[in-house]
């Protein structure tokens, strides 16, 4: 049975957190002489909303969400980090990683000190939920999906996940960075549905937001109070927050880009497969294409003396000779297929 009492590290249970200026006084002033900030106006002299209120009404009215399921954190990749620090005991606790993902699950397993225990995706990129479950132990506090899947881009079977959340008495993370490149919907409206489910989204992608780091966390209202309780009280900034809000408020513009990047990576795709270097172009739910070619190392070292930045990914389980190529504008990717033509 899943107690999330017993997963959350007794020092984080027992910890009072940080209390702000801006938690101790919420209403309105006309004199603010709480949080030493400097008097005269530069328009973000103030701290910033600690709890992010309005991102997480507007977010909470896109997602259809209550706003006390939803944390915002400095990417994703903070949330990843709190995950670890709140739920995993160093030197003691660890977690599952199928592989090939995302890396910094890994590294911010690494710097808090959690063993890592990796369970290898099917040929297809699929969860072997079996495997999984099986080297899972008392101590197995976290495991990470991550659908699409980076570097692979495919989805992961939903089935197969939802077997995994059943079976897992720990918390089991959705990442979906990539959620919105695919008409299959997300784990989100599953929250109701299990107590130990956690599902990461970012500002990042479709967004178009990756530069001012905004992750969000969806989960019960429970495991969001303990990822509260831990983080840096004003780790959104105030820009941050402006930034993300007017963004929200601008749906159309967002979903006018994921359509025209979903139209490119199909013509994209197209045209890598009819190239001789390319041997394989993976399925992608996501906003770049996995592609297996004849020589990635040499491939990938002659496209940058082109100035065409991909990723190589050659050195990654099951992925050997493979380039991670992120979809671009229409130009962008004629140039890319142009070079690749030309080698
Ligand atoms: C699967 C996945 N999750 C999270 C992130 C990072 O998200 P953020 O920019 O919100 O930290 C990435 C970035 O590439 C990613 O591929």
């Amino acid at each position: 049975m899943f107690d999330l009492h017993k997963l959350v590290r007794k020092n984080v249970l027992e910890l009072k957190p940080y209390s702000s200026a801006r938690d101790e006084f919420q209403g309105q002033a006309s004199v603010y002489l709480d949080a030493n900030e400097n008097p005269y106006s530069t328009g973000y002299n103030r701290y910033p909303d600690p709890h992010q209120a309005a991102v997480k009404e507007k977010l909470g009215e896109i997602k259809q969400v209550d706003p006390s399921r939803i944390f915002l954190g400095n990417g994703s990749d903070e949330a990843i980090d709190l995950l670890f620090r709140a739920f995993c005991e160093p030197g003691v606790d660890n977690v599952l990683i199928p592989q090939p993902t995302y890396g910094m699950y890994a590294v911010s397993a690494d710097v808090n000190d959690v063993a890592i225990k990796s369970v290898k995706l099917t040929s297809k990129f699929d969860l072997d939920a079996k495997a999984i479950l099986q080297i899972c132990d008392s101590n197995t506090k976290l495991i990470f999906l991550c659908s699409p899947n980076n570097p692979s881009g495919n989805l992961l079977t939903r089935e197969i996940a939802e077997t995994i959340l059943k079976e897992f008495t720990g918390l089991v993370v959705v990442d979906e960075a990539y959620i919105d490149f695919t008409n299959q919907p997300g784990f989100v409206p599953l929250l109701n549905q299990y107590p130990n489910l956690v599902v990461l989204q970012t500002l990042s992608k479709a967004w178009g937001l990756a530069g001012i780091r905004l992750g969000i966390c969806f989960a019960s209202p429970e495991i969001i109070q303990v990822l509260n309780k831990i983080k840096p009280p004003y780790n959104i900034s105030i820009l941050s927050q402006q930034v993300a809000l007017d963004a929200l408020n601008n749906e159309t513009r967002k979903k006018e880009w994921v359509k025209e990047i979903i139209a490119e990576r199909e013509k994209l795709k197209g045209q890598l497969k009819n190239l001789p270097l390319v041997m394989e172009v993976f399925p992608s739910d996501a906003n770049f294409l996995l592609t297996r070619v004849t020589d990635a190392k040499d491939i990938y070292q002659k496209l940058v003396k082109r100035g065409v930045i991909v990723r190589d990914r050659t050195a990654v389980m099951l992925c050997d000779n493979c380039l991670r190529i992120t979809v671009g504008t229409t130009e962008e990717n004629q140039i890319l297929i142009r070079e690749l033509s030309a080698l």
